[in-house]
């Protein structure tokens, strides 16, 4: 008899962000596979006997290949196994769950997408920025700021392509992707946010115009989300995420960096 795969988004980081559906077959999971961002509390839902298989991808490094992770779940499933490849944020944004589901439909394994909280819009709610809002934002774009092996993308390409962007894989090139967003013709001065490890302990929040964040020499740790449009303004008025103790005092210009504790 064959088994069942379920590609379950896992949220951002959160594990309450986790659905009631993700934590129902996550519980009665034979096997789970799961990556670097996917919270790793959520692993203690699975009953202790279940296999547990690390595919430890972290920014473009893998500890199993995207071929062999495909080949342990096509094994597990046509073992008749119920198998949960867990994901962070949702496995259909930027998760590679496309190519997992689509060597399981051609293995004829059967599967279940399981939808998450993904951090394209977790993490600028998280700062208290809608990515629309009447009158500001009428429509947002998810973009990748690197490409499949390291490469950085082409964002005179996507500049325009929404009110609100939100660039996902741009921690580590924060300042040169600000500076392509103005040389592409966002305006320099439009408000910029990037926010690192949403819903969890570690959040931060760096705020500023986007010339302020291209100059910017203050680190950005990963995982981070760049956020920019008119509705970025609206951060301070709703931050529902108090800035802790140990912020630094904010400035009279340049760039604020606030760390939040998730509540
Ligand atoms: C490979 S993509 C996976 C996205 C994921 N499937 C999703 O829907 O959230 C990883 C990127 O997501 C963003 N990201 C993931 N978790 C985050 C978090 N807790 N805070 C901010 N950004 C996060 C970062 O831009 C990171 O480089």
């Amino acid at each position: 008899m064959s088994g069942i795969v379920y590609l379950v988004g896992a949220g951002p980081g959160d594990p309450r962000l986790l659905t009631l559906r993700g934590a129902e077959v996550l519980q009665r999971a034979d096997v789970v596979v799961y990556d670097r961002l996917a919270p790793a509390a959520l692993l203690d839902l699975a009953p202790g006997g279940a296999e547990r298989v690390d595919a430890g991808k972290a920014r473009g490094r893998a500890a199993l290949s995207q071929g062999a992770i495909n080949r342990v779940l096509v094994d597990r499933g046509r073992r008749g196994l119920e198998v949960v490849r867990l994901k962070g944020g949702d496995p259909f944004v930027f998760g590679r769950g496309g190519e997992e589901a689509l060597a399981l439909a051609e293995a004829g394994v059967r599967f279940e997408i399981v939808p998450g909280v993904s951090a394209a819009v977790a993490a600028p709610a998280y700062a208290g920025i809608p990515v629309t809002h009447r009158g500001l934002a009428t429509s947002y774009a998810v973009i990748s700021a690197t490409l499949a092996g390291g490469a950085p993308a082409d964002l005179a390409r996507t500049a325009a392509a929404a009110d609100t962007l939100v660039l996902l894989m741009a921690a580590e090139r924060l300042g040169e992707v600000c500076a392509q967003l103005i040389a592409a013709g966002r305006p320099a001065d439009q408000p910029a946010a990037v926010i690192s490890s949403a819903s969890t302990a570690a959040q931060q929040v760096l705020t500023g115009t986007l010339a302020e964040l291209a100059a910017t020499e203050a680190g950005v740790d990963p995982p981070a989300t760049l956020v920019c449009g008119p509705s970025v303004a609206l951060a301070d008025a709703l931050a529902w995420s108090t800035p802790s103790t140990s912020a630094e005092p904010a400035r009279a210009s340049g760039p604020q960096l606030f760390g939040r504790s998730a509540r």
